[in-house]
């Protein structure tokens, strides 16, 4: 699915930089990128880190697993294969965002080391973050806000990540967030916290 298959193209650089873009806005721009299980919380913590960037004046901008489903890539399921082409793809919009000199919030399952690890790397140092919102299945299945645990376990989702597919955790994730110990509130705080200590807030 990511073969290349266009040719004779030229890539084109404007005459606005995206240090031109940073200055303009006082800000870095960033990939921060929340994994973790469905319910584990990354999309409650991502909402809060948005609006918290926002009332300091920081432009920020969520992509949600479920949103972007709706649209960008409505015709992708959840086989290996599938989820890789949807990581990759949010990956590369994350990277124009980022180009944007925006502060991109990403909150996706991306259950594979693999498919977080090619972002990454396409987006390169210092523009990827990549948080850990970790939670244990049973608290995730003790929440199941959508009640799609329970169908899994029913046989109704197959390839429910956490029950009958797999969950890579990251291995060096920057952040580490615990939703079992720590709030929401306390959780974004956390982020902002090292946006602010590694000087992205700041151009
Ligand atoms: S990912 O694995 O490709 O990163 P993504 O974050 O986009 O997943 O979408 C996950 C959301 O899709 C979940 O929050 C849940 O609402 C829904 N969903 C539907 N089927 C599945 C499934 N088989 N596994 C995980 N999530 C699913």
């Amino acid at each position: 699915m990511t073969d290349a298959r266009s040719t004779n193209i030229t890539w084109h650089s404007g005459s606005v930089s995206r240090a031109d873009r940073e200055k303009l806005l006082g800000q870095r721009g960033v990939t921060l990128w929340l994994t973790g299980l469905s319910a584990s919380g990354k999309s409650t913590i991502a909402c809060i880190v948005e609006k918290m960037l926002l009332d300091r004046k920081k432009h920020a901008y969520r992509l949600d697993g479920d949103n972007v489903r709706h649209g960008l890539n409505k015709n992708l399921g959840f086989s290996a294969e599938e989820r890789a082409e949807n990581i990759r793809r949010i990956g590369e919009v994350a990277k124009l965002f980022t180009d944007a000199a925006v502060i991109v919030i990403a909150s996706f399952i991306s259950p594979y080391r693999k498919d977080r690890d090619a972002v990454r790397a396409n987006l390169g140092a210092g523009d990827f973050v990549e948080v850990y919102v970790k939670v244990s299945v049973e608290a995730a299945e003790r929440r199941d806000p959508k009640g799609l645990y329970k169908k899994a376990r029913a046989g109704e989702i197959k390839g429910f990540t956490g029950i009958d597919d797999p969950y890579e955790a990251p291995e060096r994730p920057e952040i580490v967030i615990d939703t079992e110990n720590t709030d929401p509130e306390n959780a974004a705080r956390r982020v902002l916290e090292y946006l602010d200590a590694h000087g992205y807030l700041q151009s």
